[in-house]
């Protein structure tokens, strides 16, 4: 959407009502046949818009969609989400996100898609990107942190989207599995990739991405007992918009609390709170090796604290935990 159409947009929901030609040809000093133009573009948009001789252009309703527009209106960040490109279809937002940050964008900005035909999760996994239901976004941060406190940040971003879902979505308890997961009902709804770019004592920059599984219906057999949406989860639909804004309004003030302290302390007990693996018997992979343990909290710096099986207190940095099956 170029300015015009976005300002035209912005006038008529901040009007609530109907907005004469007249008013918008003055506002944006352009003739009624351009209005009309950039009302037909709002309309291939998605938005109804209704046209009544002699009041005006009326919103009729939202779409819904993460375009900047829209997730403008509820956005009360300082700098994230400032910079903002929408892609109906793109590869990776994480891959877009990178580009755009070795070119120097600015911190904060945002890459929305509506669908992606390279996802990508953790540990080489794909990330399935049906259009038109979730949200897959990335932002770019660059904390001035030396590279060690980054994963931390993988962390900060799952408190962030909790609070946004408790804040937004009535009737769904999410869970943070540590590092990177949001769980409802022990199935996944999110999955947050961080990526970074940087020397041992300097943080170029890092990549955010985030997934969430907001309206879709349908899962795969495959996916069906690990994975869930809000939707099927809160019985209703959820705007993407809003929800993105929500999780970006709550993520910058983590973010700067974080950037003035050493360690995740401040929002440690909100994770052991909202943890799905606290008191739970794990096995964590990594890469070489797996550990095992019964969870007993979450360390300042991010790392899982486990308890093993010899009383032994162990703290994992890395990897991924699953639960293990109680011995039958
Ligand atoms: C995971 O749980 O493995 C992390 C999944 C992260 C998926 C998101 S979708 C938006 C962004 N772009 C990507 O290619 N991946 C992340």
């Amino acid at each position: 959407m170029n300015s015009v159409t976005t300002g035209i947009f912005h006038s008529l929901t901040s009007a609530g009502g109907f907005v004469s030609g007249e008013k918008l040809c003055r506002e944006f000093s352009i003739t009624r046949s351009a209005v009309w133009k950039h009302i037909e573009l709002l309309r291939e948009e998605g938005y109804r818009i209704d046209a009544v001789t002699g009041r005006g252009y009326r919103l009729a309703g939202l779409s819904g969609r993460p375009v900047e527009a829209e997730v403008g209106m509820f956005l009360n960040t300082g700098r994230i989400g400032k910079y903002f490109s929408y892609h109906p279809e793109a590869s990776s937002t994480n891959t877009l996100a990178k580009g755009l940050a070795q070119e120097g964008a600015p911190e904060g900005s945002l890459v929305v898609a509506d669908s992606q035909s390279g996802g990508r999760g953790r540990m080489g996994r794909s990330w399935y990107s049906p259009p038109g239901v979730n949200l897959y976004f990335s932002f770019v941060l660059r904390p001035a942190v030396p590279s060690l406190r980054v994963p931390q940040l993988t962390l900060l971003v799952a408190a962030a989207i909790h609070r946004a879902l408790g804040s937004h979505v009535p009737g769904i308890q999410p869970k943070v599995k540590w590092p990177n997961d949001i769980l409802i009902g022990g199935r996944k709804v999110c999955g947050v990739l961080c990526e970074m770019q940087s020397e041992p004592d300097l943080t170029h920059f890092v990549i955010v991405g985030v997934g969430i599984n907001v309206n879709q219906s349908v899962f795969s057999p495959e996916l069906r007992h690990l994975a869930t949406s809000l939707a099927n989860e809160s019985g209703s639909s959820v705007s993407r918009a809003h929800l993105l804004a929500d999780v970006l309004n709550h993520f910058e003030p983590l973010f700067d609390e974080w950037l003035g302290t050493a360690d995740l302390s401040f929002i440690v007990p909100y994770l052991e709170e909202h943890s799905f693996l606290l008191s739970r018997d794990v096995t964590v992979e990594q890469f070489r090796q797996s550990i095992r343990g019964t969870v007993n909290g979450i360390a300042p710096g991010g790392e899982l604290k486990l308890v093993g099986a010899d009383g032994r207190s162990i703290l994992v940095s890395s990897g991924e935990a699953h639960l293990r099956k109680e011995p039958t």
